[in-house]
């Protein structure tokens, strides 16, 4: 079946269960995937480069319009109703899922004015916590349900933007562009190589001969936390001191290896530690990059392996279960590159598999993951998919 056919299929089943809850008109319904970063690891908010691909999984939201200014919102994973008052003067995070939605909303009445109230109902598969980005995916595909039953469109870009303050300001992650910009731009079969800082990006074709493999180690993370913020601040901390040197520097982007290497004892050892990592790590997207251009998989292989270590000792983001996952991964057949991916502290790994390995890899990796962490993964294969769509129902 092809992929659209699929998606309509899935579609109409959610229809039916959108009327059955609430007895609305037809709704019109978005699919917005989740991602994995094939690398360029807490670089987006110091705009650097990133390299992710949507993947198979996805957040669905159907929509029909209520007559009054209110959002009625059902989660089918949580099973759970949130009901949100568009027209409240000072509207507060409550602190739950819902806030996401609240929050998007909110940014949508900033930019466009009122929206009318709406019915809507929300499934997902992709899992919480697993730094597949779930929240984007539930942003972007709310952000696009909540514009078609306004009437109103916007152009991608600014949907990204909007989600990534709707999460900024409203739910209290400081997170950066590239879960909402993948979410928006995927493209089948390609990752793509974003600048975060100007928004221009370029398709990479990702070879046909490989899967993206993503182990969750079933640690759940949360951002809304402190340590991800933390280390946001961290880096602003090196801006400022480096300042001091290179007056015309806005982020770490703007920093070579070697300027910070000049500076090293100025700098608070920890401080130094996360500089090295964001300049690093931009350095090696544009080196990744370049070898998948050139089908050099070894390279490629080399610099996520790079940005592993990096990101577990100098960046500190990542946690025994990631780490003993990407041992494990990186030991068997067929395995190209392995590194956590996402924001860190619990979640998964990317690795690049030689398709022709992959159910040996699958068997393998649970089997020893689970004698090592007493903990049973995850494992799914996915190609890479598309940005968010609105999906027809099949007739
Ligand atoms: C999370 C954030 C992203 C990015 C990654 C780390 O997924 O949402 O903005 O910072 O962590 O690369």
């Amino acid at each position: 079946m092809s992929e659209r056919k699929h998606n309509e299929t899935i579609a109409s089943r959610f229809a039916k269960k959108f009327s059955a809850r609430f007895a609305a008109a037809p709704p019109h319904i978005f699919r917005a995937p989740g991602r994995v970063n094939l690398i360029g690891e807490h670089t987006d908010y110091n705009d650097g480069l990133v390299l992710p691909a949507a993947i198979a999984l996805c957040t669905w939201t159907a929509i029909a319009p209520r007559k009054d200014h209110a959002l009625h919102v059902f989660s089918e994973n949580l099973n759970e109703t949130a009901e949100l008052d568009l027209t409240e003067t000072h509207p507060q995070p409550r602190h739950r899922w819902s806030d996401y939605i609240h929050g998007v909303a909110l940014m949508l009445q900033k930019l466009a004015g009122p929206l009318p109230g709406a019915n809507i109902f929300i499934a997902s598969d992709i899992p919480s916590g697993a730094g597949l980005s779930s929240s984007a995916a539930l942003e972007v595909s709310v952000a696009s349900a909540l514009l078609s039953n306004s009437g109103r469109t916007l152009d991608l870009v600014e949907i990204a933007k909007l989600c990534q303050h709707a999460e900024n300001k409203f739910v209290g992650a400081r997170v950066g562009i590239m879960d909402q910009f993948a979410s928006c731009f995927a493209s089948a079969d390609h990752a793509i190589m974003l600048d975060c800082r100007t928004l221009e990006f370029q398709r990479l074709p990702l070879p046909a001969s490989l899967a993206m493999v993503v182990c969750n180690t079933m640690v759940k993370h949360g951002h809304a936390g402190g340590e991800y913020n933390k280390r946001r601040a961290q880096c602003e901390q090196g801006v400022t001191l480096l300042r001091r040197y290179f007056p015309s520097i806005k982020a770490l982007r703007d920093v070579t290896l070697a300027q910070l290497q000049a500076h090293r004892d100025e700098l608070p050892e920890l401080i130094y530690r996360r500089c090295h990592h964001a300049i690093s790590e931009t350095e090696r997207v544009l080196r990744c990059a370049t070898a998948l251009r050139a089908g050099d998989l070894a390279t490629v292989g080399r610099c996520m392996a790079e940005s592993h270590l990096s990101l577990k000792n100098d960046y500190q983001v990542s946690c025994r279960e990631l780490d003993v996952m990407v041992e494990i991964a990186a030991r068997r057949d067929g395995v190209v590159g392995s590194r956590m991916t996402g924001g860190g502290f619990g979640g998964s790994t990317i690795n690049l598999v030689k398709t022709e390995a992959v159910k040996e890899f699958k068997h393998n990796v649970s089997r020893e993951y689970k004698l090592a962490t007493q903990i049973a993964p995850e494992i799914y294969v996915s190609r890479a998919g598309q940005g968010v769509t609105e999906v027809n129902v099949s007739a």
